[in-house]
């Protein structure tokens, strides 16, 4: 028999785009995210992101909306790589962390994943802070993301129990494992950040860290081969240490402007939210957009927004708003709207948004030195 797994793979450290999102769901087991939206609904109105299909899938999600309606604790984890400048695609999963944090009184942990950015990224370790620090949780913070509740941690700068579990995680893994779900080029680097990502996911649930037993790891989807050998791990480790498989959660990549995946590497396919906000308007100005040949082929045929960046830009990030969203939609798709003047509204709540929220970064820098540890190398 051919595992499924060798057919489709995902590379979590690669540069592709992910197109078949429907294969997740067929080869690997994702749940589709609708089918838990209107349960979430009952107890608050869900994120945007959610409402518009962006998180798009979960695994055992149903975990977590006991544990709130129970009134039990539970706690999220996330991580951050922290090799450039954050961008709009990365803001994708702190507005979900503000969410639950804010709405569903989820414990925060966050993860600074430098020791996978200096294996896989090859930066200094002095960059890795400064943009760890300085773009990314300073950011964060200006978003909203509240300090209480809250573990910052650098992966190099833990406690020692965190690394404890990194080392009993490396007896029941195997390298065919470590291969089938990474692929051939797996190499000792990748490894130690596979294994480091599991502590990162599992060790909330150790009684020394709050003995959180229903964890939630909202991800992109190029994170779902982490997400599959930590359930693993928690299995192998459930007699041991008691450890459970965490839920997780699934979100679409936001496309860059330039039509190809957002990424650091190009900084014409981002708008980062250090951005001075003219600039950031000029981007969304030159953006690739799913119009027509010529305004005249618009107005009879109509826009394209499903493939069209700026689209995604209203609809992940500038228009919170349901029908405002739809007017847009339709309007475009109609002919009735052409593209510069949907840049033009895209672009003045770009502005706008960057405008105030760049006010709030000196203090959000400080307070990002105060709460968090920095590594002495
Ligand atoms: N690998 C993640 C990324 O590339 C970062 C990360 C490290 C992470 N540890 C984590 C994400 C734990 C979620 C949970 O962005
Ligand atoms: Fe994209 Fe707006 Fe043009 Fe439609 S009108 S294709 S949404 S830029």
């Amino acid at each position: 028999m051919v595992l499924p797994i060798v057919e489709f793979r995902i590379d979590p450290w690669g540069a592709e785009v992910i197109r078949e999102y429907d294969k997740l769901f067929k080869y690997f087991g994702i749940r589709p995210f609708k089918e838990v939206l209107n349960e979430l609904a009952k107890i608050t109105e869900p994120h945007l992101l959610m409402r518009r299909g962006i998180v798009f899938g979960h695994r055992d999600f149903e975990k977590v909306l006991e544990a709130v309606k129970k009134g039990e604790r539970f706690a999220i984890v996330t991580g951050l790589m922290p090799s450039g400048k954050m961008h709009f695609g990365h803001k994708m999963l702190i507005d979900q962390i503000i969410f639950y944090q804010q709405k569903l009184g989820a414990r925060i942990f966050l993860t600074i994943a430098d020791a996978e950015a200096y294996a896989v990224r090859r930066l200094s370790r002095k960059e890795l802070v400064d943009y760890a620090i300085n773009e990314f949780v300073a950011n964060y913070l200006a978003l909203g993301l509240r300090t209480k509740d809250l573990t910052i941690y650098f992966q190099t700068n833990y406690r020692k129990e965190y690394y404890r579990l990194i080392q009993l995680f490396s007896r029941k893994v195997t390298m065919a494992e470590m291969t089938a779900a990474y692929g051939e080029n797996i190499e000792p680097g990748k490894i130690i950040a596979s294994l480091s990502q599991m502590a990162d996911i599992l060790h909330p649930q150790l009684e020394v860290f709050g003995g959180y037993k229903t964890v939630l790891v909202p991800v992109g989807a190029d994170q779902d081969p982490h997400l599959r050998l930590t359930r693993d791990i928690a299995d192998r480790f459930s007699a041991e240490l008691g450890l459970e498989r965490p839920a997780s959660t699934y979100h679409r990549f936001i496309t860059g402007l330039d039509g190809g995946k957002m990424s650091s590497s190009r900084p014409e396919s981002y708008v980062a939210l250090t951005d001075p906000p003219e600039e950031a308007g000029r981007k969304i100005m030159r953006s690739l957009t799913g119009g027509r040949a010529t305004a005249e082929e618009q107005r009879r045929l109509g826009g394209r927004p499903e493939v069209c960046p700026v689209y995604e830009m209203h609809a992940y990030h500038l228009i919170q708003d349901d029908r405002e969203l739809e007017k847009i939609y339709t309007d475009c798709k109609s002919g009735r709207m052409l593209c510069g003047e949907c840049k033009l509204i895209a672009k003045e709540r770009l502005v706008k948004f960057l405008e105030e929220h760049q006010s709030k970064l000196d203090r959000a820098r400080e307070v990002a030195r105060e709460i968090v540890e920095v590594p002495e190398f």
